[in-house]
């Protein structure tokens, strides 16, 4: 990628086109956020409901009060220790933000990208880049500029070719548009590690929080039926099904692997950061192995293991099925 690139793809979000874009968490799928018409090409494109909000990626805090109001001092606080990084905000909206980018909510979200090209990107640009992650919509997020091509094809004007993203799972979001902080939706950056810059509890996301409709229960998934496991319980049932004549993915330690003939098996990595920046390029060749079924480990039940846990968690809700699209 060259200098070159990152103008055109400027240039692209400046005509109200469509361009992909590393961050350091999954690759977004962006729009100049100050053009409704555009915005709107994105919600097509992924065959996203309306009424879901995006996240507005921003070059610096100073940013935010374009986007936000009321803005309150954890925000600052939040921002001085984990921007530009994976962390989003949600804000009260400022008047006049538009209902494409809020879903008609009243609040906001936004996030400081730390990847060198989305910073780049968004210099050369000069304003908000709306953008969710670069996934058709319920579908595995996309880690590699190559996935977005697969996913989007001519739907995409241009994409920004990062390589593969550093963390692999999507931003920590934070609700502090209400009374309390809460949690909307876990990543790398862990819960106790906001706490600790917030030097407050952070609570659960409650009736009065705003809708975070990408954390629903069906996400992340692929369209083969994917179970979540406990590792004996993988070795058996991946035997009894290749005796069966059942094709079998696995995402599991290799420790355990079996010699069985017919199971495409991927050995995942023993630490949380590793796992997670390998998550959805595993599940997209897992899912592409043609098989009946992925069976995946269960992971720890640690703190550091909560985003991975989620996302798989919730891949085996939407995965095959009708209304996960
Ligand atoms: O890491 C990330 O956050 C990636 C990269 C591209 O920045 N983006 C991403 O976007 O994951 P998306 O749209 O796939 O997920 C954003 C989440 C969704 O669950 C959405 O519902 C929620 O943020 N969200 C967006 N705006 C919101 C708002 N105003 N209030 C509450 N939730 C909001
Ligand atoms: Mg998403």
């Amino acid at each position: 990628m060259t200098s070159r690139d990152i103008q055109r793809a400027a240039e692209v979000l400046r005509a109200g086109g469509l361009v992909g874009f590393p961050t350091e968490t999954v690759y977004g799928l962006g729009a100049d956020a100050s053009n409704d018409e555009a915005v709107k090409k994105i919600y097509a494109a992924k065959g996203r409901p309306r009424n879901h909000p995006v996240i507005v990626h921003v070059s610096a805090f100073g940013d935010v009060a374009t986007w936000a109001c009321d803005v309150p001092a954890a925000a600052r606080r939040l921002a001085a220790r984990y921007w530009p990084g994976p962390l989003t905000l949600i804000l009260e909206r400022r008047a006049g933000v538009s209902d494409a980018l809020t879903g008609g909510q009243d609040t906001i979200a936004l996030r400081s990208p730390s990847h060198p090209l989305a910073r780049a990107l968004l210099t050369a640009f000069g304003g908000g880049i709306a953008a969710p992650s670069a996934n058709r919509y319920g579908r595995v997020s996309a880690t590699t500029a190559e996935h977005v091509r697969t996913e989007f094809g001519e739907a995409v004007d241009f994409v920004l070719d990062g390589g593969a993203c550093d963390f692999g799972i999507e931003s920590t979001i934070v609700d502090l548009s209400g009374g309390r902080a809460a949690l909307l939706r876990p990543g790398s950056i862990t819960m106790q590690a906001v706490e600790e810059a917030l030097g407050a509890p952070l609570g659960a996301a409650d009736a009065d929080s705003p809708r975070a409709p990408g954390t629903l229960t069906k996400h992340y998934a692929p369209q083969t039926p994917l179970m979540l496991m406990e590792g004996d319980l993988i070795v058996e049932l991946a035997a009894s099904m290749a005796r069966q004549g059942r094709k079998v993915a696995v995402l599991a330690r290799s420790t355990l692997r079996p010699l069985i003939d017919g199971v495409t098996w991927i050995a995942a990595a023993e630490d949380p950061a590793a796992y997670a920046h390998d998550l959805y390029a595993n599940l997209r060749a897992l899912d592409a192995a043609g098989c009946d079924a992925i069976l995946v480990e269960q992971p720890p039940l640690a703190p550091a293991w909560s985003a991975v846990q989620d996302r798989l968690t919730r891949a085996a809700a939407g995965s095959a099925s009708s209304d996960a699209t």
